[in-house]
């Protein structure tokens, strides 16, 4: 086979990116190991960036999420038993954040690739990236027990965190930064109407806890949990006096519980790959890049990846030029160690670390405090939530 850019992996950084090159008549191939269904079965959060709704409807999949997605112009946050509201709408001069579950926008991009026939081989196995510091890279990989090769101009690492193509690139070329936080986060699946129309992060002495949705059906809930927990040690009764005991008492009062239809515990942890490049192997997304989930950056920080790799791949292929992929790396990561701030911020300021000193946790309330006193520091949360420029 031959193609312009290979691409490893189809979660939305993969998709999204072999969607936006086809309709621009520049030619991929995807490789996912799993199956569709395999792919489609995760959930994962969905809070999008206007930059990155923008961007799927460039792609020419964004009317389900336009019609199905619930635009969000606020978020809450609860503290010492109140919520206050964040008015990222006002606080931005108009911008929003849509909420719509990652699962979907991964069925839509899938949806794309179908309508224009795009290549996604699915349960590629054994896919190796070759010759990346020539420029004649290519693929292999084992497919229904045949190899196949791919030869390709480019390739783009889009294979997530435990893919291959981070490790394709040499260690000593490799700069790696690293936070494991001490605990995680316990999420619930539960088909109840959601006790907010809007996300509501709630800091408590007992821990962390967010109240988000799917759908006015669909209610999605966590808890910060320590990492010694597992799923069996929280039955749904527990999960939900728990998340009401970290609320504000009205929320509480409010919350419709019921039986959680997906439960599962997820560590918290943040991770940077330097350089993003090498020779014409490029990464994208949870290839290079984790966030822990309280600023709702994974996707977005993909989307971003995936903007300045599009554009940079245009510029070689409609103008000869050059410099966008050789500026790739250093522009993704200028936007990337942001989305790591703001995360880092959000995940301090939110959650009770089990080793944090007396003075630790005063500025922690000083810092909600502030943040509530300030508008500039609301304004500071807004712009960075409904997401920066790219
Ligand atoms: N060969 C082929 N495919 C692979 C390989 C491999 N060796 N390793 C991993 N993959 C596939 C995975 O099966 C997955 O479908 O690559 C895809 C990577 O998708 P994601 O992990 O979703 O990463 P990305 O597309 O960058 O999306 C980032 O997903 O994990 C969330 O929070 C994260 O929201 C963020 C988003
Ligand atoms: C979710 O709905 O799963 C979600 C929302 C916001 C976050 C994290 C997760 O910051």
């Amino acid at each position: 086979m031959k193609t312009e850019v290979g691409i490893i992996g189809g979660g939305p950084s993969g998709l999204l990116l072999a969607q936006l090159l086809h309709r621009q008549g520049i030619g991929t191939v995807l490789l996912e190991k799993h199956t569709r269904e395999y792919v489609l079965s995760r959930i994962r959060a969905g809070v999008l960036e206007h930059g990155f709704a923008k961007l799927m409807r460039e792609a020419g999949v964004g009317e389900r999420m336009d019609r199905e997605g619930q635009i969000h112009d606020g978020i809450f946050i609860a503290h010492g038993g109140v919520r206050e509201r964040v008015d990222l709408k006002g606080l931005t001069g108009g911008n929003s954040v849509i909420v719509y579950g990652q699962t979907e926008l991964t069925r839509d991009l899938y949806d794309g690739r179908d309508r224009m026939q795009g290549t996604v081989i699915h349960e590629a196995q054994d896919v190796t990236p070759h010759d990346l510091d020539t420029p004649r890279p290519y693929l292999t990989f084992r497919k229904d027990g045949e190899s196949v090769r791919v030869d390709c101009d480019f390739i783009a690492g889009c294979d997530g965190f435990h893919g291959v193509s981070r490790r394709s690139i040499p260690p000593e070329r490799l700069s790696e930064y690293e936070r494991v936080y001490p605990f995680g986060w316990l999420g619930v699946l539960s088909r109840t109407p959601p006790v907010s129309p809007e996300l509501i992060y709630a800091t408590h002495e007992r821990g962390f806890a967010l109240c988000s949705l799917r759908s006015p059906t669909l209610s999605r809930y966590y808890i910060q949990v320590p990492l010694s927990d597992s799923v069996d040690d929280w039955p749904d009764e527990r999960f939900f006096d728990e998340l009401k005991r970290r609320l504000p008492p009205d929320v509480a009062a409010a919350m419709v519980t019921g039986p959680s239809i997906e439960k599962s515990i997820a560590p918290l942890r943040a991770y940077v790959a330097e350089p993003m490049r090498h020779g014409r192997l490029f990464l994208a997304g949870d290839a290079a890049h984790i966030v822990p989930p309280t600023g709702a950056r994974g996707l977005n920080s993909a989307a971003s990846d995936v903007y300045y790799l599009y554009h940079a791949l245009l510029d070689h292929y409609q103008r000869g030029d050059d410099s966008g992929l050789d500026g790739y790396s250093e522009r993704a990561l200028a936007r990337v160690w942001k989305g790591q701030r703001f995360s880092w911020w959000m995940t301090s300021l939110l959650h009770r670390f089990p080793d944090a000193s007396p003075y630790d946790r005063r500025m922690q309330a000083i810092e909600l405090t502030y943040l509530f006193s300030s508008r500039a520091a609301l304004a500071s949360l807004a712009e960075n939530y409904v997401g920066l420029p790219f």
